[in-house]
């Protein structure tokens, strides 16, 4: 079986074509960094434009590359939300063009669904029941997984997703777009101990995030410290209060659930400090993807359309690009 993943919910062409369950054929990211990063964030006209330019030559070269033909795929699967709209409507409107061209079955995937996916790619040991901490620009939450498909949200932030802050946080420190892979490269020659940030909610006996208050500490100590900015230290102090928020939320989930396997996905799961603290966490088994796959890509969406589609027997529905889909 042959699925074509398609990935645009934000800023990342990804067209990626996976042999049955994981054998990964080929995979292609076209980047749109450079281009966002000058305005110091995403912006969502131009990142659809972008998309529409890069898609189709993508999907060319992937079938290419894979001596495959468009009408000897099996399915296609494309994120259907949530993320920016414009970015989704170029990928399913393309996807639904192909789907019908080549007479292919489309189905549509909730890009959350896709990371939760996305270390189980080069995992065959990791199976349901399971704790997935998707960790990313938009998201910071806990899922129950009993079974694909079989999702329960045990908690997640009451504000900004943790990649959120370190985005702020870098331009409150003037470093550039994307902000979580400049601190984390700053911080590794930093002191972790040099600024005493709160770890957001860390006693609370709730499964539940919260970045903001975080932020605006740093922005104080910013303040406080005049025109000379101990840059890494500061990002190395914050980095330590977000890695503790979140492995202390991953014990806490751990200890709720009695679940002691646990896979960690989305942007923020790429930080060097994260994955150091989650491979050290006593008595949990964690999985993380590799780091390519850590931040979108289409591998991931292509594996979670065609673990769907099997469950649905083959029932994929209509797909429509929705902006603020939630729930898994
Ligand atoms: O999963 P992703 O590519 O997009 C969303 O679905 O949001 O995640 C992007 C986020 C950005 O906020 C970025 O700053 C963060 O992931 N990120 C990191 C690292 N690499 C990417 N945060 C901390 N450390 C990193 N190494
Ligand atoms: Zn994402």
């Amino acid at each position: 079986m042959f699925t074509l993943g398609i990935e645009t919910s934000c800023d990342d062409t990804g067209v990626a074509i996976l042999h049955n369950e994981r054998e990964v054929l080929c995979e292609y990211l076209s980047s749109q960094i450079k281009d966002h990063s000058r305005f110091g964030g995403v912006i969502p006209e131009f990142a659809a434009r972008k998309h529409l330019e890069n898609l189709l030559p993508l999907v060319d070269r992937a079938l290419e590359d894979c001596t495959l033909s468009g009408n000897s795929l099996d399915l296609i699967a494309v994120t259907r939300g949530p993320g920016l709209m414009g970015s989704l409507i170029v990928g399913v409107q393309t996807a639904k063009a192909l789907s019908q061209v080549w007479d292919v079955p489309l189905i549509g995937v909730n890009h959350l669904e896709g990371h939760l996916f996305a270390p189980l790619v080069d995992a065959e040991d990791l199976n349901p029941p399971f704790l997935s901490l998707i960790v990313s620009g938009g998201h910071t939450e806990i899922i129950r997984v009993d079974d694909f498909g079989k999702y329960e949200l045990l908690g997640q932030t009451r504000d900004d997703a943790a990649g959120e802050a370190y985005d702020k946080a870098a331009r409150i420190l003037g470093l550039k777009y994307p902000g979580g892979p400049e601190i984390d490269r700053l911080a590794k020659t930093g002191n972790a101990h040099a600024f005493d940030f709160p770890v957001p909610l860390k006693n609370t006996h709730e499964v539940e995030f919260s970045f903001s208050g975080l932020k605006t500490a740093l922005l104080w100590q910013v303040k406080k410290c005049g025109g000379n900015i101990p840059v890494n230290d500061l990002c190395a102090s914050f980095q330590r209060a977000v890695v503790e928020a979140l492995t202390a939320k991953i014990s806490l989930a751990a200890k709720l659930t009695g679940i002691t396997k646990i896979s960690v996905s989305g942007g923020v799961s790429a930080n060097s400090a994260l994955r150091e603290a989650l491979t050290n966490m006593k008595g949990l088994r964690v999985w993380l993807p590799k780091l390519s796959r850590c931040t979108d890509n289409a591998v991931m969406i292509a594996m979670a359309g065609r673990n769907a589609f099997m469950r649905s027997r083959g029932v994929c529905g209509e797909v429509e690009a929705d902006p603020s889909l939630h729930e898994l």
